[in-house]
């Protein structure tokens, strides 16, 4: 039986949002191709903004209307500065939010003229959210109706925090990404676990046979409590003890897709907490991240909940 301490604290979490994850600088440049092997490219003039997929994710769910958070480490530099600001702007409690002393991560980020870009992560500071610092920020992301979690941190505290967040009644959301297999006990808490083509395929050691449907089928069948695979063009896919569908994509004209998935993340994690039912969840994270294609950088191209449901809507 709920007892009336457990009902108050689900009460409490409702719609709030806790990302616990990295936050990079994106330093952007835009190339006609990517260069080959000990060639010398000329490309278009820097451009840095904020990244990162726990901090691109924490913005996108601010900007749908989500109370967000992001539980992160930068360092004490300008690209920390940088992080933290745009984070604010986007409405994100940056309170938990430590500077240390390494730099700030950073993104090397080559885009060619089809807006598909190639990522090279210094990892930096967000190496240091080790399993201490997610036991000291406890209480926060233990108060969130859904804790967002991806791979661009040490494995070992996601893995720590999406279990025990489990244990105290958060819904637990796995961006399983960069691709890397989870434990069973981690996969088996993931409400959903979000991966894109590849990385379903190396989380279910898959060699490249298999229908996407056919992988969220086993997945769930090896624990996951849900599972939403992102394909691109062809829209997302959704699996749940409801049943396996898809949600098709938005077409639009693609500029850069650089935290397009981070957009569908954060979105998604927007509506959960709302208490939307996955389907729909994936039909309204389909739409932010059609319309974050449409311009440069990841969060600086993240729309607000009134142009999502202008774009649902047709208006
Ligand atoms: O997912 C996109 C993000 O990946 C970029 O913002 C970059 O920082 C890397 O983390």
């Amino acid at each position: 039986m709920m007892t009336a301490a457990v009902r108050r604290e689900d009460a409490g979490r409702a719609g709030r949002v806790v990302v616990l994850g990295s936050a990079n600088a994106d330093l952007v440049v835009e190339v006609p191709r990517r260069p080959g092997a000990g060639e010398t490219l000329l490309g278009s003039d820097l451009r840095v903004f904020a990244g990162g997929k726990g901090a691109n994710q924490a913005a996108a769910a601010a900007r749908c209307g989500a109370s967000t958070a992001l539980i992160a480490c930068v360092g004490d530099d300008g690209n920390g500065m940088l992080v933290r600001r745009a984070l604010a702007d986007a409405g994100v409690d940056v309170g938990a939010i430590a500077s240390v002393g390494r730099p700030t991560g950073t993104a090397l980020i080559l885009v060619t003229p089809d807006g598909e870009n190639s990522i090279v992560v210094s990892p930096g500071a967000n190496h240091a959210l080790d399993v201490s610092v997610a036991q000291v920020t406890e209480e926060r992301w233990a108060g969130a109706g859904v804790l967002a979690l991806n791979l661009e941190t040490p494995l070992a505290t996601v893995e720590h925090v999406a279990v025990r967040a489990a244990e105290r009644g958060v819904r637990v959301l796995v961006n399983a990404a960069p691709a890397h297999p989870l434990s069973a006990a981690t996969l088996a808490v993931c409400d959903p676990v979000v991966v894109n083509e590849h990385e379903a395929r190396i989380l279910a050691g898959d060699g490249g046979d298999r229908s996407f449907e056919e992988l969220a089928r086993d997945l769930l069948v090896r624990g996951a409590r849900s599972v939403v695979i992102t394909l691109g063009a062809a829209g997302a896919l959704h699996a749940d003890v409801d049943g396996v569908g898809r949600v098709p994509a938005h077409a639009v004209d693609v500029v850069d897709t650089t935290g397009a998935g981070d957009a569908f993340v954060g979105a998604m994690a927007c509506e959960l907490a709302r208490g939307a039912v996955l389907r729909d969840a994936v039909a309204f994270a389909t739409a932010v991240a059609a319309i974050s294609v449409r311009s440069m950088g990841a969060q600086a191209s993240y729309p607000d909940r009134a142009e999502v449901e202008r774009m649902l809507t047709g208006a």
